[in-house]
């Protein structure tokens, strides 16, 4: 025993994960912790895809329904995915094999907005939540549940699951406690009251996580890292996209649109996101806030440089350098990081009420503004929608960023018609590529396709967008939007067809 398990009656409970496993039953809904790779259960979704492994091989195939915060790590989605132990899938994932299984066909899965996502389970949307396996990094003496690295859904997992597995993590740092804010006011209409956020550092709840004993089937000891992915340092295009982002604040601040200390930060995952982060440390902005999903390698800098005041999330994604740095110093920043309920980090009223700053990756934008975060060629599937749409379309300014070209320059990012859409042209306010930033707020759709193409499309592709355009506006359908149907999907076709976008390559 590790001393994390302070309770009696809960210590009483503890068991191997291969155990623990078995008591999870072919067509289960499970609910797993884990968030971009903090704080998901390291064992027992590997014990589980063992005895998957088994029974496929006895031909008496077992799958399961795997919900969890958002993405998680091999040992779960992966281990799990490779046996194809997983029948539905939801909310997000960035996993490799589960990736390949969900385009080939093989697995469903359900990409939802991750603020969504608990109330959808307290409706029953997805069936009944027969177990919930959720990492924790301590139990107390009275049973209460400290937190792991991320906290997500599992407040949520632990209510509404018939059962319950907790993996009580010692890996994680003892300095986690105190960290979280659980807030237990959440209700479905018409109960629903107001969140009572109007500071990214507001506390609404409680430090911990509650579960009756009596529904705790299993304990499991466990001491192993989160998947902890390495950051590339930024490449010149990153760089040059956190250089106009950061000339465009620097512009909001001087007409007095938004503050010196800017508005909370919400920051993407990714490298560009990171680049943008790094750009802040050495900006001239100061007492920043973030009211975001994800602390990541730059916003943990920005904290300890003093440029960040204050961070809420709901989760951890940091490089293994950086969780050193964070293990080693956690206590002092308890005060300054809040990790909550993702229904909470993620939710629109706050993001609306706190005026997020909003900034996210994409797949692809067109030249009207329309924005595609998550499907390559309009039918595969990378990611998932995340958490970008919970602030997108709540947030004071709704930045998407991209390099202007992709697959070594055969791809523009800017195209006649996104293949798929996440973010409407409603929901987005500027965007940004290394060639320039496209501030969109106000114009009409043929002003915005002017600016889109002018600004932010690759060089290589500007003429072909512009001849696009003109040919649109003359021959269009309607002027107020002007397409040429027959043709404004026909550069995705000419990559599936030729591997390439460009004409006569
Ligand atoms: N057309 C076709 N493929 C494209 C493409 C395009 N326009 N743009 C990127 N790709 C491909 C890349 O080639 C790469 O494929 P590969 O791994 O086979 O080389 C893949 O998509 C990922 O691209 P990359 O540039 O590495 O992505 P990224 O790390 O910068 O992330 C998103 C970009 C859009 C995938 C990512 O930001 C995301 O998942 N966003 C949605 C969720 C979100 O916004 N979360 C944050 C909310 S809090």
């Amino acid at each position: 025993m590790t001393g994390r398990i302070r309770n009696r009656q809960l210590a009483a409970k503890i068991v191997e994960a291969e155990e623990a496993a078995e008591l999870i039953e072919p067509g289960d809904n499970v609910g797993m912790s884990g968030f971009t790779g903090a704080g998901y259960p390291k064992e027992v979704p590997g014990a589980l895809a063992k005895r998957v492994a088994g029974a496929n091989a006895e031909g008496r195939p077992m799958q399961i329904g795997l919900w969890t915060g958002a993405s998680t790590a091999p040992e779960l989605d992966g281990a799990l995915a490779e046996v194809d132990g997983i029948d539905v899938r939801l909310p997000y994932q960035s996993d490799p094999v589960t990736r390949e299984r969900i385009n080939s066909g093989r697995m469903d899965y359900t990409d939802i907005h991750l603020s969504h996502v608990a109330q959808r389970a307290w409706q029953g949307i997805f069936g009944e939540l027969d177990v919930a396996v959720v990492e924790v990094s301590g139990i107390t003496a009275e049973g209460h549940l400290i937190p792991s690295a991320s906290v997500g859904n599992n407040k949520t997992w632990l209510d509404r699951a018939d059962k319950v597995i907790l993996e009580v993590n010692s890996w994680q740092s003892e300095h986690l406690d105190g960290m979280h804010d659980i807030y237990y006011g959440t209700a479905l209409p018409p109960e629903r009251k107001p969140i009572p956020i109007t500071h990214p550092a507001d506390r609404i709840g409680v430090p911990y996580l509650e579960c009756p004993p009596e529904k705790v089937i299993a304990v499991v000891e466990t001491e192993s890292p989160d998947r902890n992915t390495v950051f590339t340092p930024p490449d010149e295009n990153s760089e040059r996209i956190a250089g106009h982002v950061l000339d465009f604040l620097e512009s909001e601040v001087r007409v007095g649109r938004i503050p010196r200390g800017l508005l909370p930060l919400q920051s993407g995952v990714g490298n560009v996101a990171n680049a943008v982060l790094a750009g802040l440390g050495n900006g001239p902005f100061d007492q920043l806030t973030a009211y975001t999903e994800v602390i990541q390698d730059g916003m943990l800098q920005l904290l300890e440089s003093d440029k960040l005041r204050i961070a809420s999330a709901t989760a951890f994604s940091l490089s293994p350098a950086a969780v050193d740095r964070f293990n080693r110093n956690a206590a002092d920043f308890r005060d300054r990081i809040v990790l909550r309920p993702q229904e909470i980090s993620n939710h629109p009223e706050v993001v609306r009420r706190l005026g997020c700053l909003a900034m996210n990756g994409i797949v692809e934008a067109d030249i009207y503004g329309n924005i595609n975060s998550t499907h390559l060629m309009g039918s595969r599937i990378q990611n998932g929608i995340g958490g970008s749409g919970d602030f997108a379309r709540n947030a004071y300014v709704s930045i998407f960023m991209t390099p202007s070209v992709a697959k070594g320059g055969a791809v523009s990012s800017i195209v006649p018609m996104v293949s798929h859409v996440d973010h409407t042209e409603h929901d987005v306010d500027v965007i940004v590529t290394e060639q320039g930033l496209a501030d969109l707020r106000g114009l009409s759709p043929r002003k915005r396709a002017e600016r889109i193409i002018d600004q932010c499309a690759h060089p290589d592709f500007r003429p072909a967008l512009r001849d696009y355009f003109d040919r649109a506006m003359s021959s269009s359908y309607g002027r107020h939007t002007p397409h040429l149907l027959g043709e404004a999907l026909s550069w995705h076709q000419r990559f599936i067809d030729e591997g390439t976008m460009r004409t006569g390559a």
